[in-house]
């Protein structure tokens, strides 16, 4: 917590920025910059109202955290985690090469859906296209003519119904906040592989984790959750079926070092009575 008078203000994700972090900080707050392209950490309405400015990281992260979207698809889709704890546990031993064996479920000829076909769901399906995926669906706030070719836009119960892979790339807003309950895991289908690397607000992770143990759906992979940092007994570690790894989406050494660079040219700028790189507001 602040409790000095600051000019500008480098935060993370893990800071909370409200009413009582901007009272401790004083009224000579003129910037924040945070090193995310997220900004649900930030009371935005707040900040606004008190004239302060907002930088963020956009455009830096969006491969890397494609990268972790794919990867984590594929350890959710093909049984990574399941068969790492096989091969440690002598469980190879016992089942030999049985012929369904940690089988799980094909990316090539399949339908994947995204929600929220924003800067990292865009260059997600990039990646997925390697794997001769069928068709591309995607749903949010609203269609992408440039898209037209390459996917198409549906409402968020026919995403649900006709993925084999749901993939979560949306922001976390009072809309999106917990939109992948209990009603729409019922929707998806039981072959379906469920990802999300956006926010853990976006799922009621009671719904998912019921899903998951009664195999209403195939699988999940997550790279972000509730709460974060997850205490290592959590349930959701315990379930055979689900992915979890702790929100490294960005954490590549080229995203990191150019959300950092970014955040300080945002301040400076800021500070400076220039136009910052990356506003938000
Ligand atoms: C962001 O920048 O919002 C990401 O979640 C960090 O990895």
């Amino acid at each position: 917590r602040l409790d000095l008078f600051s000019d500008a203000l480098f935060c993370l994700i893990t800071d909370k920025i409200d009413k009582e972090l901007l009272d401790a900080a004083g009224p000579s707050l003129k910037v924040i910059g945070t090193m995310s392209v997220g900004h649900d950490h930030i009371d935005v309405p707040e900040v606004k109202k008190r004239g302060i400015q907002v930088g963020f990281t956009p455009n830096v992260l969006t491969n890397a955290t494609a990268e972790t979207t794919v990867a984590v698809l594929l350890a959710a889709s093909r049984r990574m985690f399941e068969a790492r704890e096989e091969l440690l546990n002598g469980g190879w031993a016992k089942s030999a090469w049985g012929p369904e064996y940690l089988c799980g479920q094909e990316l090539t000829g399949s339908t994947v859906g995204i929600y929220g076909m924003g800067r990292i769901g865009q260059a997600v399906m990039k990646r997925l296209k390697a794997f001769d995926v069928a068709k591309f669906l995607y749903s949010g706030r609203t269609p992408k003519p440039e898209l037209e070719k390459e996917a198409s836009f549906v409402d968020f119960d026919t995403l649900c119904k006709n993925s084999d892979f749901v993939i979560v790339t949306c922001s976390l807003t009072p809309e999106t906040k917990e939109i992948f309950n209990e009603r729409a895991f019922s929707l998806m289908k039981p072959n379906c592989v469920f990802v999300n690397t956006s926010r853990g607000g976006t799922v009621d992770q009671e719904a998912l984790m019921k899903a998951l143990k009664s195999n209403q759906i195939f699988s999940a992979g997550l790279d972000v959750m509730t709460p974060e940092p997850l205490p290592t007994d959590h349930e959701l570690t315990k379930i055979r079926n689900c992915v979890v790894v702790p929100h490294i989406g960005s954490a590549t050494f080229k995203a990191r070092t150019d959300m950092a660079t970014i955040t300080a040219k945002n301040i400076i700028a800021a500070l400076e009575g220039t136009p910052m790189p990356a506003k938000l507001c």
